[in-house]
């Protein structure tokens, strides 16, 4: 990994970051490996025109690349859209020394990766992500991938990027939901890896955090220590076999309230608030399953709930019965690729930073852990 021009740790992705570290993405389209190569670029339509610009004045090589845009949003992430991306490129006649560049949030980098892995067998793909969530969660680790049936990431493979650059600046346009929404991820990160950052990040409260300018140090610093620690692990379990399990604490009750809002029109959670609502319950059953104190228990569930208290109000107001809420919930956690034989497994915590993976809890632990989110 390469922070502001430091190299740290080295995986198979390049990952740069920092201010000016896009600058290091002119050098590699010049080398002699890329020099060739024909360049694709995969925006949507907000990165189109706030990302992109800025992106061209620092690399002008890109002028001349050919742009796909997307519809900004999750129901882009779907394998229409990449069917669609697949003929343009046939019809380019672009071959497999072809590079694929996904600028955007984590729809567009899931979808350009799952593009680039399907394309000719697999063709060399970079990420610059441009969201929150994107810059310190999808942009890493190598998992692409589409929705489908209105259920998460159901299709996909895992397949790295060549590099990935991430430049904070690109969060200046970045609405204030969508910060909050990555700011889940980095609390997660923290609360399975990091108790000193936790401890930070409680003292200074999520509101204080987030009405602060993301290009001051405290988020700087956030976001490296985020990217370094899950860079950390994809690279010793790319396949999430075992150790990378740990980074699913609160996504397995969130990816099923995100795939429950997906079928919403008034109700969408983003999914990093679905994180951050899964975090709550699944915090519940880290006291149930894993022993979580009686101090940090209550500690966690209240900031979060603060935190992203419109959030469940959404939620809430979007449940008309909440014994029918629950049943779609269950059916859509039977769906979660983390279980195996039919029962429901969870990563949780013992700890704040000490994860347990592959706990089980049955149906009434978890209709009581998703109580804690409401009640
Ligand atoms: N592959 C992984 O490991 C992984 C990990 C976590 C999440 N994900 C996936 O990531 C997706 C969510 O990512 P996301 O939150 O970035 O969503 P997103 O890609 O939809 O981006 C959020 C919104 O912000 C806009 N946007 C992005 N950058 C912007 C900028 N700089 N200025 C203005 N607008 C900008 C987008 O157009 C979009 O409207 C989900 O599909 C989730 O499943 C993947």
């Amino acid at each position: 990994m390469i922070l502001s021009g430091r190299v740290v740790t080295v995986s198979r992705t390049r990952i740069h970051c920092g201010l000016n570290s896009l600058d290091g993405l002119h050098k590699l389209l010049e080398s002699p490996e890329y020099r060739k190569s024909r360049v694709f670029i995969l925006v949507d339509n907000n990165t189109g025109k706030h990302c992109l610009p800025a992106l061209v004045e620092v690399c002008p090589l890109l002028d001349s690349a050919m742009m796909f845009e997307i519809e900004e949003g999750e129901t882009s992430k779907s394998l229409d859209v990449a069917a669609k991306i697949w003929s343009e490129l046939l019809s380019a006649k672009a071959d497999r020394q072809s590079l694929l560049i996904s600028l955007g949030g984590g729809v567009v980098s899931d979808l350009g990766g799952f593009i680039a892995a399907g394309y000719k067998r697999g063709i060399s793909y970079i990420n610059i992500p441009t969201s929150l969530l994107g810059m310190v969660d999808a942009s890493i680790g190598g998992k692409t991938g589409v929705n489908h049936l209105n259920l998460k990431n159901q299709l996909g493979v895992f397949y790295s990027p060549i590099a990935v650059y991430i430049d904070p600046r690109f969060l200046k346009t970045l609405p204030l939901a969508h910060i909050r929404s990555g700011f889940a991820e980095i609390v997660k990160s923290a609360l399975v890896g990091d108790a000193v950052l936790w401890r930070r990040i409680l003292r200074q409260g999520a509101g204080n955090i987030l009405a602060e300018d993301t290009s001051g140090k405290p988020w700087q610093d956030m976001i490296l220590k985020t990217v370094i620690f899950k860079n950390r692990l994809a690279c010793q379990d790319f396949r999430e076999q075992k150790l990378r399990k740990i980074l699913n604490f609160g996504h397995t009750i969130g990816h099923a309230l995100e795939s429950l809002s997906l079928g919403s029109n008034d109700a969408r959670l983003l999914h990093g608030d679905a994180v951050a609502l899964g975090m709550i319950s699944e915090t519940w059953l880290s006291h149930l399953k894993a022993g979580l104190d009686e101090t940090e228990t209550p500690e966690i569930i209240s900031f979060l709930k603060s935190a992203y208290r419109t959030q469940i109000e959404v939620l809430e107001g979007s449940i008309k019965n909440r014994t029918s809420a629950y049943d779609s919930i269950f059916d859509l956690l039977l769906h979660d690729k983390k279980n195996a034989e039919g029962k429901l497994k969870f990563t949780l915590l013992q700890a704040v930073g000490k994860p347990k993976i592959n706990l089980e809890a049955g149906r009434d632990e978890i209709a009581a852990a998703l109580d804690k989110i409401f009640d």
